[in-house]
């Protein structure tokens, strides 16, 4: 497939499925990396998806991508509440971003409720569990301008 798009994930994300279930569901990362391919796939996009609980290696992935992908879906993790070294990394690279939370990170903890990385995405999806990620990845194609019209 010639156009791609990047599914990254941050820290503890690899721990998806026993990791918190009331809070992140029961879903494990493998699962949602393979429905993500199989919903863009019937989009006509390529999806590669990483996973990494450093931010140094997040900030290596972003600036790679920024060489093959059209865009990127981006779960940070904890690093979208103190990453300026991903909003950069994002801003730097310029790709169109969007980023999503399983949870509904505005209903939890206060120290949830700021992203440093929102504000140089597209937009936030947050809420929906493993949703979030096919939502995104509308999201994203949307704003590429590669989903059909609806008219
Ligand atoms: C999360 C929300 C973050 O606050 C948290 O640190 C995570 C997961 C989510 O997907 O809901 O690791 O990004």
């Amino acid at each position: 497939m010639s156009r791609e798009i990047l599914l990254l994930h941050g820290p503890n994300l690899n721990l998806l499925g026993s990791r918190e279930p009331q809070v992140y569901g029961h879903v494990t990362l493998e699962q949602i990396n393979d429905w993500a391919a199989a919903y863009a796939r019937r989009r006509g996009v390529g999806l590669r998806a990483e996973q990494s609980n450093h931010e140094g290696a997040l900030v290596d992935m972003l600036h790679i991508a920024r060489n093959w992908a059209e865009g990127v879906v981006f779960n940070p993790g904890a690093y979208t509440h103190t990453s300026v070294a991903l909003r950069d990394a994002i801003s730097a690279t310029g790709l169109a971003v969007v980023e999503v939370h399983l949870s509904n990170v505005h209903a939890r903890e206060s120290f949830r409720h700021v992203s440093m990385t929102a504000p140089v995405c597209v937009g936030q999806i947050s809420g929906f569990g493993w949703r979030s990620y096919l939502l995104g990845i509308d999201a994203l194609l949307g704003h590429l301008g590669l989903l059909p019209n609806p008219e």
